[in-house]
């Protein structure tokens, strides 16, 4: 890594955060069965701690959606590729994503999977930045909100780099922002 990246979140408090969420999932579907939908890639490191967390009979499935290609920290057109998805009918569904920030994504994916006839579609972030969004919606569940930076590591890139630092950073300007 070139430059240090200013650490925004540590590990050891998105640990905790992981905790309490889990705990309230836990309680809101109350033994019940769940199918967590995971949009890539930058859910992934949540997914995967979350979900062990989970004492809930539960199945995985996955979903790519992308509005940044490359170089640059302004999103562009959604990308959606769905075709990994199961068939999710009759199930109680809770989407997963790394960060919300215009809204686009999650409202989209909400709609989508809502279409395919789920019992229930809830949504989870871990992030949620402050005055971006540009889609009404509220996540059922979310990790911690954040200010407006562009954000990496935990899962989380920039140019598909990054997603390996265990602590949210703030992306070093120097990277090249825009
Ligand atoms: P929307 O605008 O659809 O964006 O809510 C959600 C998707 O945009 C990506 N995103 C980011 N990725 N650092 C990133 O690495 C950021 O600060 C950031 N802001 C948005 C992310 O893929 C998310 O799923």
């Amino acid at each position: 890594m070139k430059e240090s990246t200013e650490i925004l979140i540590s590990e050891q408090t998105i640990k905790s955060r992981i905790d309490e969420l889990a705990k309230e999932i836990m309680n809101d579907y109350r033994g019940n069965p769940l199918t967590v939908v995971a949009i890539l890639t930058g859910s992934l490191v949540f997914l995967a701690d979350l979900i062990r967390r989970l004492e809930l009979p539960l199945r995985i499935a996955l979903v790519q959606a992308s509005s940044y290609r490359g170089k640059t920290t302004v999103p562009g057109t959604l990308h959606v590729q769905a075709d990994l998805l199961p068939d999710l009918r009759d199930r109680h569904i809770l989407i997963l994503d790394d960060i919300l920030d215009t809204g686009r994504t999650l409202s989209h994916m909400k709609e989508e999977i809502s279409e395919q006839g789920a019992s229930s579609v809830r949504t989870a972030v871990l992030l949620r930045k402050k005055g971006r969004q540009v889609i009404p919606m509220e996540p059922d569940y979310c990790g911690f909100e954040i200010p407006d930076h562009f954000v990496v590591g935990y899962g989380l890139d920039y140019n598909d780099e990054y997603r390996n630092l265990p602590f949210i950073g703030i992306l070093p300007e120097s990277s090249g922002q825009g």
